[in-house]
């Protein structure tokens, strides 16, 4: 089935087009430039990028698959969580593209796309989906950190999420410390792979504790009681890159630890990773070396679905028509909190 999907619950503008397992095109626009320049997401300003954006997304789009508006068999888009006014621009786009041409129409949760998108492998458009196993979820993005136990197609649970921080909020935060631009994390993930992990100690909150829940506002807070003791740090190139480095591995430890803790109490023998900061590459090495270490299959999503896109809103909506979801009616709205466990009906 060929849908046309919509992304824009933060600072991208996407749309994709996806039949099947196979992502036909997927172009996200993104604003990191613009938003640079304030350290961090503007949301009236990340609205009005998205409706300047979205146009000549759409007919990239089209351009790029060389199929017509008339081709898209249905059509879904992020309802939430996110950004209210950002969600509003992907959304009633999708809404009103479908209505004008009466086509189904599903609006679909951000954290569940990120979820799901971990279940196809090769890179698109040469993709094909896996048979999902029960496997424990981690996914860890700007906004979220969350730890899920999939049972199958679209039945999960969420087992904990952060109290405080998100895992990218974390990196993101340090990084501003460091005096790095936003977003932090691909910048902390350079610098990180030149430097020693073990160069500085840095907490590891909730490591011990047998919640699942996660907690890094302490660690960037202990970050910058570091600096303010250590200021000729920031003045030495190799010095921060240690500092990368022993930051990224203090919330690598936490992440990694209690993933692979949470799948021996399931006993689910895979575990995947998705969200903006499974690009980390530290991330990557660490989960491969202990699912190996411990015979569990592991399924990470490729780098190029990870942070945000429409790509894997276009996936996981045909998850859905496959179970024979129902679709939308036309006046549902946004939502800026939905749960996770609520979204899979
Ligand atoms: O999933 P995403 O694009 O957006 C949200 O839903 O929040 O994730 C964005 C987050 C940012 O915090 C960004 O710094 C982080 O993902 N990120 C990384 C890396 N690439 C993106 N964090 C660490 N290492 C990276 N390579
Ligand atoms: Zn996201």
């Amino acid at each position: 089935m060929k849908v046309l999907a919509f992304e824009s619950s933060c600072d991208e503008t996407s749309v994709a087009l996806v039949d099947g397992p196979r992502v036909l095109a997927n172009v996200v626009a993104s604003q990191i430039a613009i938003h640079q320049e304030y350290g961090g997401v503007v949301p009236e300003i990340a609205t009005r990028q998205h409706l300047k954006n979205l146009q000549p997304v759409l007919a990239s789009v089209f351009a790029e698959t060389g199929l017509t508006p008339a081709e898209v068999e249905a059509v879904a888009a992020t309802r939430g969580p996110g950004l209210p006014p950002a969600l509003m621009i992907g959304f009633r786009a999708a809404q009103g593209f479908a209505y004008a041409r009466r086509l189904p129409f599903l609006g679909l949760h951000h954290h569940e796309a990120h979820l799901y998108s971990s279940w196809t492998h090769g890179s698109p458009p040469e993709s094909a989906f896996e048979e999902i196993k029960p496997s424990v979820s981690l996914i860890v993005s700007g906004g979220h950190t969350l730890l899920v136990h999939l049972q199958g197609p679209l039945n999960h649970r969420t087992l904990g999420g952060t109290i405080d921080d998100a895992a990218g909020e974390c990196f993101d935060k340090v990084a501003k410390l460091i005096g790095l631009p936003y977003p932090g994390g691909p910048e902390v993930d350079r610098l990180a792979a030149e430097g020693d992990p073990e160069a500085y100690a840095f907490p590891r909150p909730l490591l011990k504790e047998k919640t699942d829940d996660f907690s890094f506002s302490g660690l960037k807070t202990s970050v910058r009681y570091f600096l303010e003791k250590n200021p000729s740090v920031l003045e030495q190139g190799q010095a921060i890159r240690d500092l990368c480095a022993s930051v990224q591995a203090a919330i690598i430890e936490v992440l990694v630890t209690k993933t692979l803790r949470a799948a021996e109490r399931l006993r689910v023998h895979s575990v995947t990773g998705s969200g903006g900061v499974v690009c980390n590459r530290g991330l990557r090495q660490s989960l491969t070396l202990a699912c190996q270490e411990r015979g569990i299959q592991l399924r990470l999503t490729d780098p190029q679905l990870c942070t945000d896109n429409a790509g894997m809103v276009g996936l996981l909506a045909q998850l859905h028509y496959a179970r024979g979801d129902r679709p939308m009616v036309q006046d549902d709205d946004v939502l800026s909190t939905w749960s996770l466990d609520g979204s899979s009906g």
